[in-house]
């Protein structure tokens, strides 16, 4: 007997092979004189079937874990190839590992997204869960296959940081935990982690300002890691705790990041699509109906490309009422962004934005301009949406850097170490971030980003 997985035993190739297969069971269907079993282990979204000779028939419930031996043959039945016999003269051909009493929640019908988050050990056992889980996995693979592919070196960036790379002040703040019994004052609180550090630490919002330090010399650069963000905004786009992946190039110009950017997107659908059609037909058949054509349509047509400035005014011409205003200067709602989506007709880039509304470190487009008005900075927007990428040149003029920091309020005294990236053989660079949990939603039509990570950290929820 050699040991398989439920991927592998629905293969018509093995048929004949004596097996031992480990799972979960999803249907139990067991009469006096026959049994049935439909075991997952997570392997691929479809299940096996068991198929339990008289003298082995035992009450086995939903949920339990099971170990058994058997061989692999020809299905009768359609939709599988296989199914296992399992070996009436072995006594221990069936066992079971774990028993799943009758109060467990997860019953064939379903429950809620908003019921299964609570329960950590039941939600990853769903379809929907697992489905998004190998998703997640294949377009893991593709980011970084992009990206070597494409001559990139990964840089592992730190979580714990001095600097608030967005400027935005939603940092979480990163303490040390007080000894039992020790009382605080306010000393001691002002002290803390500069106690520990010799300088205040937060969780990263972002690693472009360490990426930066290595694209200035390893030339192209991304990293792919966690990035925390205290917003404390309840919508279905954002958490607490997301992945980025995040490119750093030296020389590189809007255009070149906007094909990066078109260019990953592409290559991650191209894989999920090849690595995980059950996954995805079971999102388009239940969650999202509209997602085989958007995946296609996406993969087919080259993304589309506007100024902010052409966009404000597309915005202001249609005459649509938008709960949020509609202004040359004021921030893009999502619901703006959608809209621009669909009169545009997919994946959209917004070039080009206020300076006021970008951080410190975008590009500012023209110098001699004194009103120095906009940056060279770029938005992915993607149809259902709104933003996926945010990204842009770096300015790389140490004069002009100083001046964006002082326009939004930052000393650029704290920041001696990025400035001095400008002073020691400066060369115009740039890079964007992708929300990997917002690729995740767009690949798979899932409602909320809670439901597009493992174990989602959002505000209101850091249960487990
Ligand atoms: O636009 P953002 O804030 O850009 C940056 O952090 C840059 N430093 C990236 C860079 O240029 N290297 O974030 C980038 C992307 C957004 O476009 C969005 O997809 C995602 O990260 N994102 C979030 N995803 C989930 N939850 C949140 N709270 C998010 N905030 C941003
Ligand atoms: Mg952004």
């Amino acid at each position: 007997f050699t040991d398989v997985n439920v991927k592998e035993a629905r293969l018509s190739d093995n048929i004949g092979k004596k097996v031992n297969i480990k799972g979960w069971v999803r249907t139990a269907r067991l009469q006096k004189n026959i049994g049935f079993l439909e075991v997952n282990d997570g392997s691929c979204l479809k299940n096996i079937q068991l198929i339990i000779p008289p003298n082995l028939v035992e009450q086995i419930s939903y949920g339990s874990s099971i170990s058994a031996k058997g061989t692999i043959i020809k299905s009768p039945a359609k939709g599988q190839a296989t199914e296992i016999t399992i070996d009436e003269n072995d006594p221990d051909a069936l066992k079971v590992v774990g028993n799943c009493p009758p109060s467990y929640p997860l019953q064939k019908k379903g429950a809620s997204p908003e019921f299964l988050r609570d329960i950590a050990h039941l939600r990853p056992r769903t379809n929907t869960t697992s489905a998004m889980m190998r998703i997640r996995n294949a377009a893991t693979m593709a980011v970084n296959e992009y990206f070597q592919d494409q001559g990139f070196i990964i840089v592992h960036t730190p979580i714990l940081t001095g600097s608030d790379c967005e400027g935005a002040g939603e940092q979480f703040q990163v303490i040390e935990t007080l000894k039992p019994n020790e009382t605080i004052t306010k000393e001691k609180f002002d002290s803390l982690s500069t106690g520990f550090f010799g300088s205040k630490t937060f969780l990263t919002v972002s690693g472009q300002l360490e990426a930066e330090i290595f694209a200035t010399s390893l030339s192209k650069v991304y990293t792919f890691g966690p990035t925390f963000r205290a917003e404390a905004s309840k919508t279905t786009r954002h958490l607490s705790e997301f992945w980025m992946v995040e490119m750093e190039q030296a020389n590189a110009t809007l255009t070149q990041l906007k094909q990066h950017g078109e260019g990953l997107i592409k290559h991650c659908i191209k894989r999920v699509l090849e690595r995980c059609q059950d996954d995805v037909n079971l999102f388009a058949s239940f969650v999202d109906k509209g997602l085989e054509d958007r995946l296609k349509n996406t993969l087919e047509k080259p993304f589309n490309s506007i100024t902010y400035t052409q966009a404000v005014e597309m915005l202001i011409k249609s005459k649509k009422k938008f709960q949020f205003p509609v202004e040359w200067g004021a921030n893009l709602q999502s619901e703006h962004e959608i809209f621009l989506c669909n009169e545009l007709g997919g994946p959209t880039f917004v070039t080009n934005y206020p300076r006021s509304i970008k951080p410190f470190y975008a590009r500012v487009d023209q110098v001699d301009d004194p009103s120095r008005q906009t940056v060279s900075a770029v938005d992915l927007l993607v149809p259902k949406l709104g933003e996926m990428i945010g990204g842009s040149e770096r300015e790389e003029r140490e004069e002009v850097l100083k001046e964006n920091m002082e326009l939004v309020g930052l000393d650029s005294k704290n920041y001696e170490w990025y400035m001095d990236l400008r002073k020691y053989g400066s060369v115009p660079h740039g890079g964007f971030g992708l929300g990997f949990e917002r690729l995740i939603l767009y690949l798979t039509g899932i409602d909320n980003i809670r439901d597009a990570i493992p174990l989602p950290r959002a505000y209101g929820q850091c249960k487990y």
